[in-house]
């Protein structure tokens, strides 16, 4: 597969894909205490992935909120590469923890495949019931 670019999107803005447009108007907005940033995942023009995350500056984390890959475009490593772009973007921003909940969004995937996919991409079990995984600067 080809790589794939992010796209900061906004509340109102145009999407093809009816499945992303849903979840972007479910998005939380920003809070005092948060930043609540929604992205696409774009391959050769076509919306592939979905992120909602939320970026606790003061303490250096980010929070994957929604991780959301189309089921037509999915077992492709789309999910994988959509990580990997945010923990870039999470280094930029000088973040150094991502967490999460493994919750599964539909059902056609267990709690268990989740947690097996995100094991697979370096996220480990912390103390409560989240995934998380140290994000460093490339030397
Ligand atoms: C979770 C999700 C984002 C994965 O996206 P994806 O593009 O299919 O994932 P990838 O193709 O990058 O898969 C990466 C790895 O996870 C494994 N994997 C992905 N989906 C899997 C599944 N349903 N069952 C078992 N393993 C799975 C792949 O086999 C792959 O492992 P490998 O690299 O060893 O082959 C996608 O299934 C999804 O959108 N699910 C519904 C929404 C959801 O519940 N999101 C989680 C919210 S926290």
């Amino acid at each position: 597969m080809r790589d794939i670019c992010l796209r900061q999107v906004y509340a109102g803005d145009s999407v093809q894909s009816a499945e992303i447009r849903e979840r972007l108007a479910q998005a939380p907005g920003s809070t005092s205490s948060r930043d609540s940033r929604q992205y696409l995942a774009i391959e050769d023009s076509v919306e592939v992935g979905f992120a909602s995350v939320d970026i606790y500056a003061s303490r250096r984390i980010l929070v994957i909120y929604q991780l959301f890959v189309p089921p037509a475009h999915r077992k492709r490593g789309i999910g994988g590469l959509f990580l990997r772009h945010l923990e870039r973007l999470a280094v930029k921003d000088g973040l150094e923890l991502i967490r999460l909940k493994p919750k599964p969004l539909d059902a056609s995937l267990s709690k268990e495949d989740l947690i097996r996919f995100y094991m697979s991409q370096g996220y480990r079990p912390s103390t409560d019931d989240h995934l998380e995984k140290p994000i460093r600067k490339p030397r």
